[in-house]
Protein backbone atom coordinates (compact mmCIF):
# COMPACT_ATOMS: atom_id res chain seq x y z
CA UNK A 1 0.00 0.00 0.00
CA UNK A 2 1.45 3.30 -1.28
CA UNK A 3 -0.85 5.60 0.75
CA UNK A 4 -2.48 5.73 4.08
CA UNK A 5 -6.51 4.83 3.35
CA UNK A 6 -7.56 4.73 7.00
CA UNK A 7 -10.42 6.18 7.88
CA UNK A 8 -12.81 6.66 10.97
CA UNK A 9 -16.80 6.30 10.75
CA UNK A 10 -18.18 7.66 13.92
CA UNK A 11 -16.05 5.93 16.40
CA UNK A 12 -15.23 3.40 14.60
CA UNK A 13 -11.36 2.98 12.94
CA UNK A 14 -11.11 0.87 9.71
CA UNK A 15 -7.47 -0.11 8.63
CA UNK A 16 -8.57 0.60 4.59
CA UNK A 17 -11.68 2.91 3.47
CA UNK A 18 -12.96 0.17 1.48
CA UNK A 19 -15.67 -2.00 2.59
CA UNK A 20 -18.43 -4.24 1.34
CA UNK A 21 -22.02 -3.22 1.44
CA UNK A 22 -24.79 -4.81 2.87
CA UNK A 23 -25.59 -8.15 1.23
CA UNK A 24 -23.24 -8.41 -1.25
CA UNK A 25 -20.78 -10.61 0.72
CA UNK A 26 -20.46 -13.31 3.06
CA UNK A 27 -18.05 -16.37 3.25
CA UNK A 28 -18.86 -17.47 0.18
CA UNK A 29 -16.58 -14.82 -1.22
CA UNK A 30 -13.62 -16.62 1.00
CA UNK A 31 -12.26 -18.68 -2.23
CA UNK A 32 -12.00 -15.27 -4.12
CA UNK A 33 -10.95 -12.41 -1.88
CA UNK A 34 -9.48 -12.21 1.71
CA UNK A 35 -12.34 -10.81 3.73
CA UNK A 36 -10.65 -9.79 6.24
CA UNK A 37 -8.23 -7.34 4.57
CA UNK A 38 -11.48 -5.60 3.57
CA UNK A 39 -12.12 -2.17 5.95
CA UNK A 40 -15.05 -4.23 7.03
CA UNK A 41 -17.86 -6.69 5.74
CA UNK A 42 -21.82 -5.44 5.98
CA UNK A 43 -24.24 -8.66 6.72
CA UNK A 44 -27.26 -8.32 4.71
CA UNK A 45 -29.73 -7.22 6.58
CA UNK A 46 -31.15 -9.44 9.63
CA UNK A 47 -34.80 -9.09 10.97
CA UNK A 48 -36.69 -10.27 14.20
CA UNK A 49 -38.17 -13.41 12.96
CA UNK A 50 -37.11 -15.60 10.09
CA UNK A 51 -38.17 -14.68 6.56
CA UNK A 52 -38.50 -16.14 3.45
CA UNK A 53 -37.74 -13.24 0.85
CA UNK A 54 -39.40 -12.28 -2.02
CA UNK A 55 -40.53 -14.51 -4.81
CA UNK A 56 -38.26 -15.03 -7.50
CA UNK A 57 -37.04 -13.72 -9.81
CA UNK A 58 -35.31 -11.55 -7.44
CA UNK A 59 -32.43 -10.07 -10.12
CA UNK A 60 -32.79 -8.17 -13.07
CA UNK A 61 -29.61 -6.73 -15.23
CA UNK A 62 -30.49 -3.43 -16.42
CA UNK A 63 -28.29 -1.42 -19.01
CA UNK A 64 -25.98 -0.17 -16.05
CA UNK A 65 -26.63 -1.54 -13.36
CA UNK A 66 -28.87 -4.11 -11.70
CA UNK A 67 -32.71 -4.23 -9.92
CA UNK A 68 -32.48 -6.84 -6.97
CA UNK A 69 -36.05 -7.45 -5.39
CA UNK A 70 -34.80 -9.61 -2.80
CA UNK A 71 -36.41 -8.57 0.19
CA UNK A 72 -34.33 -9.77 3.51
CA UNK A 73 -34.40 -13.58 3.69
CA UNK A 74 -32.73 -15.43 6.88
CA UNK A 75 -33.06 -17.04 10.06
CA UNK A 76 -34.03 -14.02 11.86
CA UNK A 77 -32.21 -12.42 14.79
CA UNK A 78 -31.76 -15.72 16.51
CA UNK A 79 -30.63 -18.09 13.82
CA UNK A 80 -27.76 -15.15 12.64
CA UNK A 81 -26.77 -15.11 16.18
CA UNK A 82 -26.17 -18.91 16.80
CA UNK A 83 -25.36 -19.87 12.53
CA UNK A 84 -24.64 -16.41 10.70
CA UNK A 85 -22.02 -14.33 13.01
CA UNK A 86 -20.00 -17.25 14.15
CA UNK A 87 -19.33 -18.36 10.67
CA UNK A 88 -18.85 -14.22 9.71
CA UNK A 89 -16.71 -13.90 12.76
CA UNK A 90 -14.58 -16.82 11.68
CA UNK A 91 -13.12 -15.37 8.16
CA UNK A 92 -11.19 -12.30 10.75
CA UNK A 93 -13.39 -9.88 9.15
CA UNK A 94 -14.41 -6.25 10.72
CA UNK A 95 -18.01 -7.02 10.94
CA UNK A 96 -20.90 -4.60 11.11
CA UNK A 97 -24.68 -6.27 11.34
CA UNK A 98 -27.46 -4.38 9.11
CA UNK A 99 -30.54 -4.45 10.75
CA UNK A 100 -34.12 -4.18 9.54
CA UNK A 101 -37.97 -4.23 10.97
CA UNK A 102 -41.23 -2.92 9.95
CA UNK A 103 -41.66 -1.18 13.17
CA UNK A 104 -39.78 1.28 15.35
CA UNK A 105 -40.07 -1.49 18.35
CA UNK A 106 -38.93 -4.15 16.21
CA UNK A 107 -35.98 -2.35 15.14
CA UNK A 108 -35.22 -1.88 19.30
CA UNK A 109 -36.10 -5.46 19.57
CA UNK A 110 -33.67 -6.90 16.88
CA UNK A 111 -30.62 -4.39 18.40
CA UNK A 112 -31.06 -5.68 21.49
CA UNK A 113 -31.32 -9.41 20.69
CA UNK A 114 -27.59 -8.33 19.48
CA UNK A 115 -26.26 -6.71 22.13
CA UNK A 116 -24.33 -9.36 23.80
CA UNK A 117 -22.57 -10.60 20.83
CA UNK A 118 -18.79 -10.79 20.56
CA UNK A 119 -17.90 -9.57 17.41
CA UNK A 120 -19.83 -7.21 16.33
CA UNK A 121 -18.21 -3.59 15.75
CA UNK A 122 -20.91 -1.32 14.68
CA UNK A 123 -24.85 -1.85 13.15
CA UNK A 124 -25.90 -0.27 10.53
CA UNK A 125 -29.53 0.36 10.56
CA UNK A 126 -31.62 -0.20 7.19
CA UNK A 127 -34.38 2.29 6.87
CA UNK A 128 -34.48 2.50 3.55
CA UNK A 129 -35.05 -0.50 1.83
CA UNK A 130 -37.10 0.27 -1.61
CA UNK A 131 -38.79 -2.99 -1.76
CA UNK A 132 -41.64 -2.62 0.38
CA UNK A 133 -45.30 -3.16 0.63
CA UNK A 134 -46.95 -0.99 -2.03
CA UNK A 135 -47.70 2.38 -0.52
CA UNK A 136 -45.33 1.81 2.45
CA UNK A 137 -43.01 4.41 2.81
CA UNK A 138 -39.24 3.66 4.06
CA UNK A 139 -38.31 5.40 7.73
CA UNK A 140 -35.62 7.46 5.76
CA UNK A 141 -38.33 9.15 3.90
CA UNK A 142 -39.28 11.64 6.63
CA UNK A 143 -37.06 12.99 8.90
CA UNK A 144 -38.99 12.35 12.31
CA UNK A 145 -39.52 8.30 11.16
CA UNK A 146 -35.51 8.16 10.64
CA UNK A 147 -34.85 9.66 13.98
CA UNK A 148 -37.38 7.23 15.71
CA UNK A 149 -35.72 4.53 14.89
CA UNK A 150 -32.20 5.94 15.12
CA UNK A 151 -32.98 6.54 19.09
CA UNK A 152 -34.76 3.19 19.57
CA UNK A 153 -32.08 1.30 18.50
CA UNK A 154 -29.50 3.56 20.23
CA UNK A 155 -31.09 3.22 23.28
CA UNK A 156 -30.83 -1.01 23.03
CA UNK A 157 -27.10 -1.28 21.55
CA UNK A 158 -23.83 -0.90 23.72
CA UNK A 159 -22.06 2.70 23.59
CA UNK A 160 -19.14 1.06 21.87
CA UNK A 161 -20.95 0.48 19.09
CA UNK A 162 -21.77 3.26 16.57
CA UNK A 163 -24.98 3.27 15.30
CA UNK A 164 -24.55 4.09 11.26
CA UNK A 165 -28.28 5.19 9.54
CA UNK A 166 -28.49 4.38 6.11
CA UNK A 167 -30.65 6.39 3.90
CA UNK A 168 -32.31 6.83 0.44
CA UNK A 169 -31.34 9.09 -2.30
CA UNK A 170 -35.00 8.46 -3.12
CA UNK A 171 -35.84 11.51 -0.96
CA UNK A 172 -36.30 15.63 -1.87
CA UNK A 173 -34.14 16.46 1.38
CA UNK A 174 -31.51 14.14 2.43
CA UNK A 175 -29.59 16.52 4.45
CA UNK A 176 -32.27 16.99 6.57
CA UNK A 177 -32.90 13.44 7.42
CA UNK A 178 -29.17 12.81 8.03
CA UNK A 179 -28.68 15.53 10.96
CA UNK A 180 -32.40 14.05 12.16
CA UNK A 181 -30.57 11.11 12.47
CA UNK A 182 -26.97 12.44 14.08
CA UNK A 183 -29.18 14.29 16.59
CA UNK A 184 -30.92 11.11 17.44
CA UNK A 185 -27.71 9.30 17.95
CA UNK A 186 -25.97 8.35 14.60
CA UNK A 187 -22.28 8.29 14.75
CA UNK A 188 -22.55 7.92 11.17
CA UNK A 189 -24.72 8.23 8.32
CA UNK A 190 -24.67 5.46 4.99
CA UNK A 191 -25.52 7.20 1.19
CA UNK A 192 -27.37 5.47 -0.64
CA UNK A 193 -29.73 2.48 -0.77
CA UNK A 194 -30.72 0.95 -4.05
CA UNK A 195 -33.13 3.23 -5.77
CA UNK A 196 -36.36 2.25 -6.61
CA UNK A 197 -37.43 0.92 -10.42
CA UNK A 198 -39.36 -1.21 -12.17
CA UNK A 199 -39.03 -3.29 -14.74
CA UNK A 200 -40.91 -5.15 -17.33
CA UNK A 201 -41.59 -8.31 -19.15
CA UNK A 202 -42.91 -7.17 -22.52
CA UNK A 203 -44.19 -10.24 -23.78
CA UNK A 204 -46.08 -10.72 -20.92
CA UNK A 205 -46.30 -7.34 -19.90
CA UNK A 206 -46.04 -8.31 -15.88
CA UNK A 207 -43.25 -7.34 -13.52
CA UNK A 208 -39.83 -8.69 -14.41
CA UNK A 209 -39.34 -9.43 -10.71
CA UNK A 210 -41.57 -11.48 -8.82
CA UNK A 211 -42.42 -8.82 -6.11
CA UNK A 212 -42.97 -5.90 -8.53
CA UNK A 213 -40.66 -2.99 -7.34
CA UNK A 214 -37.08 -3.38 -7.36
CA UNK A 215 -33.99 -1.92 -6.43
CA UNK A 216 -31.59 -0.21 -8.54
CA UNK A 217 -27.93 -0.40 -7.93
CA UNK A 218 -24.75 -0.43 -9.87
CA UNK A 219 -22.95 2.91 -11.76
CA UNK A 220 -26.69 3.76 -12.86
CA UNK A 221 -27.04 5.26 -9.65
CA UNK A 222 -23.63 7.10 -9.02
CA UNK A 223 -24.37 10.24 -9.73
CA UNK A 224 -27.18 10.27 -7.16
CA UNK A 225 -25.51 8.83 -4.71
CA UNK A 226 -22.55 11.81 -4.86
CA UNK A 227 -25.31 14.27 -5.36
CA UNK A 228 -26.36 12.86 -1.74
CA UNK A 229 -22.97 12.56 0.02
CA UNK A 230 -22.18 16.24 -1.57
CA UNK A 231 -25.89 17.27 -0.34
CA UNK A 232 -24.70 15.71 3.22
CA UNK A 233 -21.10 17.35 3.65
CA UNK A 234 -22.37 20.69 2.95
CA UNK A 235 -24.89 20.43 5.34
CA UNK A 236 -23.02 18.59 8.20
CA UNK A 237 -19.29 18.19 7.50
CA UNK A 238 -18.81 16.71 10.57
CA UNK A 239 -20.87 14.16 10.02
CA UNK A 240 -18.95 10.95 8.32
CA UNK A 241 -20.54 9.36 5.66
CA UNK A 242 -19.95 5.68 4.10
CA UNK A 243 -21.05 6.57 0.41
CA UNK A 244 -21.81 3.90 -1.81
CA UNK A 245 -24.18 3.29 -5.04
CA UNK A 246 -21.98 2.37 -7.94
CA UNK A 247 -18.67 2.66 -6.54
CA UNK A 248 -16.84 -0.10 -8.76
CA UNK A 249 -13.32 1.37 -8.97
CA UNK A 250 -10.57 3.69 -8.04
CA UNK A 251 -12.26 6.66 -9.66
CA UNK A 252 -15.58 6.81 -8.22
CA UNK A 253 -14.63 5.84 -4.87
CA UNK A 254 -11.83 9.08 -5.08
CA UNK A 255 -15.29 10.89 -6.06
CA UNK A 256 -17.27 10.02 -3.21
CA UNK A 257 -14.41 11.16 -0.93
CA UNK A 258 -13.73 14.13 -2.72
CA UNK A 259 -17.76 15.14 -2.31
CA UNK A 260 -17.63 14.31 1.35
CA UNK A 261 -17.26 10.94 2.17
CA UNK A 262 -15.16 9.22 4.72
CA UNK A 263 -15.29 5.79 3.29
CA UNK A 264 -17.15 4.14 0.11
CA UNK A 265 -18.85 0.65 0.17
CA UNK A 266 -18.64 -1.55 -2.60
CA UNK A 267 -22.42 -3.59 -3.70
CA UNK A 268 -23.36 -4.90 -6.75
CA UNK A 269 -19.69 -4.60 -8.20
CA UNK A 270 -18.86 -7.61 -5.95
CA UNK A 271 -21.43 -9.61 -7.85
CA UNK A 272 -19.73 -9.07 -11.03
CA UNK A 273 -16.39 -9.10 -9.55
CA UNK A 274 -15.80 -10.71 -6.57
CA UNK A 275 -12.53 -8.98 -6.13
CA UNK A 276 -13.77 -5.63 -6.41
CA UNK A 277 -13.57 -4.27 -3.10
CA UNK A 278 -9.41 -5.58 -3.77
CA UNK A 279 -9.43 -3.69 -7.25
CA UNK A 280 -11.08 -0.51 -5.59
CA UNK A 281 -8.80 -0.61 -2.92
CA UNK A 282 -5.67 -0.81 -5.25
CA UNK A 283 -6.66 1.64 -7.39
CA UNK A 284 -7.79 4.13 -4.58
CA UNK A 285 -4.42 3.67 -3.60
CA UNK A 286 -3.15 4.49 -6.13
CA UNK A 287 -4.73 7.66 -6.96
CA UNK A 288 -4.63 8.67 -3.39
CA UNK A 289 -1.08 8.40 -3.36
CA UNK A 290 -1.07 10.95 -6.25
CA UNK A 291 -2.68 13.06 -4.26
CA UNK A 292 -0.89 13.72 -0.90
CA UNK A 293 -0.72 9.87 0.05
CA UNK A 294 -3.37 10.63 2.98
CA UNK A 295 -7.28 9.71 2.30
CA UNK A 296 -8.24 11.60 4.88
CA UNK A 297 -7.06 14.56 3.77
CA UNK A 298 -9.07 14.54 1.20
CA UNK A 299 -12.77 14.41 2.26
CA UNK A 300 -14.77 16.89 0.90
CA UNK A 301 -11.50 18.54 -1.27
CA UNK A 302 -14.73 19.04 -3.71
CA UNK A 303 -15.91 21.44 -1.76
CA UNK A 304 -15.45 25.15 -2.53
CA UNK A 305 -17.62 27.42 -4.57
CA UNK A 306 -19.16 24.98 -7.13
CA UNK A 307 -22.58 24.16 -5.36
CA UNK A 308 -24.33 27.90 -5.89
CA UNK A 309 -23.96 26.38 -9.41
CA UNK A 310 -24.97 23.24 -9.00
CA UNK A 311 -28.11 24.53 -6.86
CA UNK A 312 -29.05 26.82 -9.47
CA UNK A 313 -28.70 24.20 -12.11
C1 LIG B 1 -27.93 -8.62 -4.04
C2 LIG B 1 -28.11 -7.43 -3.16
C3 LIG B 1 -28.49 -7.61 -1.83
C4 LIG B 1 -28.63 -6.49 -0.99
N1 LIG B 1 -29.00 -6.67 0.33
C5 LIG B 1 -29.10 -5.60 1.14
C6 LIG B 1 -29.46 -5.74 2.50
O1 LIG B 1 -29.68 -6.86 3.01
N2 LIG B 1 -29.56 -4.62 3.27
C7 LIG B 1 -29.31 -3.37 2.77
O2 LIG B 1 -29.39 -2.38 3.52
N3 LIG B 1 -28.96 -3.20 1.48
C8 LIG B 1 -28.86 -4.28 0.66
N4 LIG B 1 -28.49 -4.11 -0.64
C9 LIG B 1 -28.16 -2.74 -1.12
C10 LIG B 1 -26.64 -2.53 -1.11
O3 LIG B 1 -26.12 -2.69 0.19
C11 LIG B 1 -26.27 -1.14 -1.64
O4 LIG B 1 -26.77 -0.16 -0.76
C12 LIG B 1 -26.85 -0.86 -3.03
O5 LIG B 1 -26.77 -2.01 -3.84
C13 LIG B 1 -26.12 0.30 -3.72
O6 LIG B 1 -24.74 0.04 -3.82
P1 LIG B 1 -24.05 -0.60 -5.15
O7 LIG B 1 -24.45 0.28 -6.30
O8 LIG B 1 -22.59 -0.61 -4.86
O9 LIG B 1 -24.61 -1.97 -5.31
C14 LIG B 1 -28.38 -5.19 -1.50
C15 LIG B 1 -28.01 -5.03 -2.85
C16 LIG B 1 -27.87 -6.13 -3.67
C17 LIG B 1 -27.47 -5.90 -5.11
Amino acid sequence: MNSDLRAVIGALPLDVAVVSAAGCAGPELQPYTDLAGFGALITRSVTLEAHPGRPMPRLVETPAGLLNAIGTPGPGVAGFVSDELPRLVRTGARIIVSISATTVADFGRVAAALRHCDGISALEINISSPVLEEGVLPFAADARGAAAVVHAVRRNTPAAWPVLAKLSGDVADVPSVAIACRDAGAAAVSLINAVRGVALDTDSGVSALGSGLGGLSGPAIRPIALKAVWDVHARAPDLPILAGGGVTDGGSALSMVLAGASAVSVGSGLLNDPRCVDRVTGELDRLVGERGGSLSALIGAAHGGSETEWEAG
